[in-house]
C-alpha cells in the first residue's frame, strides 16, 4: 500500500446489552478520519484536526499506545506521523478510544506490508483501551476491526468469534452529558446472584442464536440485561422513557451502548428505526438536555482504508 493512507474507523456499540464485555457491533456512521503516514525518523508524531484538545504525547494518546505496542511487536525501528480527526466525540459510549486506537494499528500494519493479524491488531489496540479505562477490554475494538457483531469469547487468550447477522436498523441518542468509562465500570457490583448470573447467559446465548438464525423475535427476547443495566442507567437521564417509548414503536429492544451515556436500539426497518430517533428527541427536548442522533445499520467490514493523495 500506500506511504501514506486514510483511514475510516467505526463507531461501535459494545456490550449489546446482555453480552458485557463479549459482544459488541460496528456501525456505518458516525465514524473517525485518520491519515497515518510513513515516516524516516523512528517514532510517532500525533498531531489532532479536531476540537477535542486529546493529548499528543503518544504515551498519553489511546492511538499513540496501540501504535508503540505495535511498534515493538515490530522490532525494527519505524515512524509514523498520525493526524487525526475524530467525528466520535470521547465520552459518548460509542467506541471513541477504539476507533482511535484499531484505526491507527490497522494503518500502520497496512503501511507495513500487514504483517500482523487482525488478532494481533486487536491485541495492541487493547492497549488503547486500558489506558482509556483502565482495563482491556474488546467489545469495542473487535468489532471495529473484523466488522459486524463480533463475541470476544475470551481475552486471556484472545478467542474473537465474527458472527452472521441479519438486517438491523440502529438508533443512537447520544445525550450530551460525558460518562467516563472507567466510572461507569467502578459502580458495578463485584458479585452477582446465581439466578442472576442463569438469567444473563441464557440472554447471551438467545441472542447469539438469534443473530445466527436471522430470528427477530428471538434477538428481541434476549437484549435483557439484569446485571449491568440496573446500576448504570442511574446516569442517564430518561433511560427508562427512552426504552419504554422505543419498543412501543416497534423497536426489537436495546439498551446502553457501552458505558453510556447513549442509548441505542435495534428496529428491522428504517421506518422503525426513525420514529425511535423522533421520539428520543422528543424525550431529551422536554426535559432541555441537547442530544445528538443517529439512525444507521450495522458495519460488516470494519476499518476502511484509502490510499491517501
Ligand atoms: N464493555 C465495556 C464497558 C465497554 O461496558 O465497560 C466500554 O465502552
Amino acid at each position: 500500500m500506500a506511504n501514506k493512507i486514510t483511514i475510516h474507523s467505526p463507531a461501535t456499540v459494545a456490550n449489546m446489552v446482555c453480552g458485557f464485555d463479549v459482544l459488541g457491533f460496528a456501525v456505518n456512521d458516525p465514524f473517525d478520519i485518520m491519515y497515518i503516514e510513513f515516516k524516516v525518523e523512528p517514532g510517532i508524531t500525533i498531531v489532532n484536526e479536531d476540537d477535542f484538545n486529546l493529548p499528543t504525547d503518544p504515551q498519553q494518546n489511546v492511538a499513540g499506545a496501540a501504535l508503540l505496542a505495535l511498534m515493538e511487536a515490530y522490532e525494527k525501528p519505524v515512524g509514523f506521523k498520525l493526524t487525526i480527526n475524530k467525528q466520535i466525540k470521547p465520552g459518548s459510549g460509542v467506541g471513541s478510544s477504539a476507533a482511535s486506537s484499531a484505526g491507527a494499528v490497522v494503518g500502520a500494519n497496512a503501511i507495513l506490508g500487514n504483517p500482523f493479524s487482525k488478532e494481533d491488531l486487536v491485541r495492541f489496540a487493547m492497549n488503547g483501551e486500558k489506558l482509556a479505562s483502565g482495563v482491556k477490554h474488546a467489545d469495542n475494538i473487535a468489532p471495529c476491526i473484523y466488522g459486524g457483531v463480533t463475541l470476544i469469547r475470551s481475552v486471556f487468550p484472545l478467542d474473537i468469534i465474527k458472527l452472521t447477522v441479519p438486517d438491523l436498523y440502529v438508533t443512537i441518542v447520544h445525550p450530551q452529558i460525558e460518562v467516563r468509562t472507567a466510572d461507569a465500570r467502578s459502580i458495578l457490583k463485584q458479585q452477582i446472584l446465581l439466578k442472576d448470573a442463569i438469567k444473563q447467559w441464557g440472554n447471551i446465548a438467545g441472542l447469539v442464536a438469534g443473530l445466527e438464525q436471522g430470528n427477530y423475535e428471538l434477538i428481541g427476547r434476549s437484549l435483557e440485561d439484569v446485571l449491568i443495566e440496573p446500576t448504570r442507567s442511574i446516569l442517564i437521564p430518561a433511560f427508562d422513557q427512552v426504552k419504554k417509548i422505543s419498543k412501543e414503536l416497534g423497536a426489537l429492544g436495546g439498551g446502553i451502548s457501552g458505558s453510556g451515556p447513549s442509548i441505542f436500539m435495534l428496529s428491522t426497518n428504517e421506518f422503525t428505526a426513525k420514529s425511535v430517533e423522533i421520539a428520543m428527541g422528543q424525550i431529551y427536548d422536554s426535559i432541555g438536555l441537547s442530544y445528538h442522533t443517529y439512525v444507521t445499520t450495522i458495519n460488516t467490514n470494519g476499518i476502511q482504508l484509502m490510499e491517501a493523495s
